[in-house]
């Protein structure tokens, strides 16, 4: 496995036999099993594996949410290694943003609702580093993970935009035992919250069976899913969604499918969940 921090060695390798296939993973490193399932799905899909680590500074509309993000390089290669990933680009933040940087992709209307209203500027960084990670890498395929269904549904706006040349692999998302979505902001919760956090799956759980015991009125699901949150000490709503899953404008009835989503923040740590409920 190499690891380069610029971009001309990362080309190099890239290039080196052109007739390989790559799959691309990107990732803001703290690497966990979500991470490390999209990495070994990679492995199995092309004949080579790149993976990108950088804590991108524009997707951070929240200062302190940059600097308290975890870290651990070292851990992240080795885990990297054992599943099986050939190329990892660890660029610094002036390589991929020099000073007079200045182009910015801006997906609109997906990313207007949800996580793009709580975190104004979050999908303009996303979709600014994302599409420089395909530029670099080149990549026949690029995973991405469920967990962040927003996250997706923008990817692939852009790439059909822009005319990327590359297939979006999307992995569904990885859980905790008790059902918590792997996070790298999960490292952040106190032993107190770690227990309020469960509450995120358990609120799409409970609105999943009613919507299986057949209520479809997107306001009732959603009320069924807050009720869940507001019952556990040490949360905080952001929103609760029930939204067509390729708009993701809200629904008022259900009718074949829908993302549900939910942002909360448990002890001051904003944790984000999702689950697609059809018929
Ligand atoms: P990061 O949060 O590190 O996540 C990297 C990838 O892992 C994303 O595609 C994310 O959806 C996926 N992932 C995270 N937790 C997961 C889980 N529990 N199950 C399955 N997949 C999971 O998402 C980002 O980084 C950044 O926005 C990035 C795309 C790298 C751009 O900076």
């Amino acid at each position: 496995m190499n690891v380069f921090s610029k971009v001309s060695d990362i080309r190099a390798q890239r290039w080196a036999d052109p007739l390989v296939t790559w799959g691309l993973v990107p990732t803001m490193g703290y690497l966990h099993e979500g991470h490390l399932a999209l990495v070994r799905r990679a492995r199995e899909e092309n004949d080579r594996v790149g993976v990108s680590i950088f804590v991108n500074p524009i997707q951070f509309n929240n200062p302190n949410d940059l600097t308290a993000y975890p870290r651990n390089m070292e851990r992240d290669l080795a885990l990297l290694k054992e599943a099986g990933a050939d190329l990892v680009w660890t660029p610094t933040p002036d390589i991929v943003y020099p000073p007079g940087y200045q182009t910015y992709v801006e997906v609109e209307e997906v990313t207007r609702p949800l996580e793009g209203a709580a975190r104004p500027g979050h999908f303009r960084g996303v979709a600014t580093v994302v599409a420089k990670l395909f530029n670099v890498f080149q990549p026949q395929r690029a995973y991405f993970g469920q967990k962040d269904a927003q996250q997706v549904v923008v990817i692939k706006q852009m790439v059909a935009d822009l005319n990327f040349n590359l297939e979006i692999v999307v992995q569904p998302t990885v859980r905790e035992a008790d059902g918590l979505a792997m996070s790298s902001r999960n490292a952040r919760l106190s032993a107190a919250a770690r227990e309020s956090a469960t509450c995120l799956y358990r609120a799409l759980l409970a609105a999943k069976t009613a919507f299986e015991q057949g209520q479809r009125s997107a306001e009732s699901l959603r009320a069924v899913t807050r009720g869940v949150i507001e019952a556990t000490p040490l949360t905080r709503l952001d929103y609760v969604s029930v939204a067509h899953p390729d708009t993701l404008t809200e629904l008022e009835v259900v009718e074949n499918r829908a993302l549900l989503s939910l942002a909360v923040f448990v002890d001051e740590v904003r944790l984000i969940d999702n689950m697609v409920i059809e018929v």
